[in-house]
């Protein structure tokens, strides 16, 4: 039987997402109350990352664990895949030890080969084009602590980057709104934007203005200049993104209580000033704990 792959938000309808959710959000509760969980008993994942992680790589582990299962770490650089061992032996070879792969790269295309070839299920951790698994959490993150999602206006200000692509598609899937302010030449996916406008039931818009994006927005999302792999440009797009940061001024035109989200790691006074960043503190970390209960879900449907 052909797995089923989790490489991005595109490949799964609104009806197939908000059962992850749901599910995520009793976990968390039945952690909280201490009850004892072993259905991935027996389960072995393999993690392979080409790029650092904290949060992804501890919360995986951590769901993992959690769930009566093991995992097997394996950093890319110490593999064969290093000495450029093909990926579609690399699939092949780590579908006979264990019964899911958590994969974190640069293309796109590394995951969709590992899929093909995989008779075990992949999940990305991180493309240099997505985000999925983070934006799940964050979407979770976000009707905890603001309720209905359909009803929500959600701003992403900053790079059109993995994570952008990955609220695009769900938005497209979920039906809240979102406004999007990217400076010119740093706009999302072009293809993902049209095709997830095309199928969305409420609004996402792409402009350039920092204040338009988070004006009334319920949740302002806010990511690094730079992402893992462009950190050469760093200091060219420090010029570029400069009034993109997200700070008190411009958080006061959003809706009253808003919230701020950020996927971390931070640069504080880059995107997000000190202040806010420290003001919506909680939140932020209540966002990185729900990953793990979110990859719990995952893990649980997918394995
Ligand atoms: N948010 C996130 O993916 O963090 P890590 O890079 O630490 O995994
Ligand atoms: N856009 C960031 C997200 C980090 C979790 C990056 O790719 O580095």
């Amino acid at each position: 039987m052909t797995p089923r792959h989790l490489l991005t938000l595109e490949d799964f309808s609104g009806k197939e997402l908000r059962p992850l959710i749901d599910r995520a959000l009793v976990l968390k509760n039945e952690r909280q109350a201490g009850v004892h969980h072993q259905q991935l008993s027996g389960k072995i994942i393999g993690m392979i990352f080409e790029k650092p992680s904290t949060r992804t790589r501890a919360s995986f582990e951590a769901a993992m664990y959690g769930l009566g299962g093991q995992v097997m770490f394996l950093s890319a650089r110490d593999t064969q895949l290093a000495r450029s061992e093909p990926l579609k032996d690399t699939a092949r070879v780590m579908s006979r030890y264990v019964d899911g792969l958590v994969v974190r790269t640069f293309g796109q295309s590394v995951v969709e080969e590992l899929a093909a070839y995989s008779s075990i299920p992949v999940i990305n951790a991180l493309t240099d084009l997505h985000h999925p698994c983070q934006v799940l959490s964050d979407v979770m993150t976000m009707f905890e602590k603001k309720g209905d999602i359909a009803s929500l206006r959600v701003a992403w200000v900053g790079d059109g980057n993995n994570m952008a692509n990955s609220w695009i598609q769900a938005a497209g899937k979920l039906g809240f709104s979102l406004t999007l302010a990217c400076p010119e030449g740093y706009e999302p996916d072009a293809g993902i934007l049209a095709k997830s406008q095309a199928q969305a039931a409420k609004a996402i818009t792409l402009g350039r203005e920092p204040a338009q994006a988070v004006k009334n927005a319920d949740v302002v999302n806010v990511d690094v200049w730079a992402s893992m792999g462009q950190e050469d440009e760093q200091i060219a797009r420090r010029a570029v993104f400069s009034r993109y940061r997200l700070d008190d001024k411009l958080m006061a035109l959003a809706a009253a209580n808003a919230i701020v989200m950020h996927c971390l790691p931070v640069h504080r006074g880059e995107e997000i000033s000190e202040s806010l960043f420290e003001a919506q503190a909680e939140t932020i970390f209540d966002q990185a704990e729900n990953k793990m209960h979110m990859h719990k879900a995952i893990l649980e449907a997918f394995l």
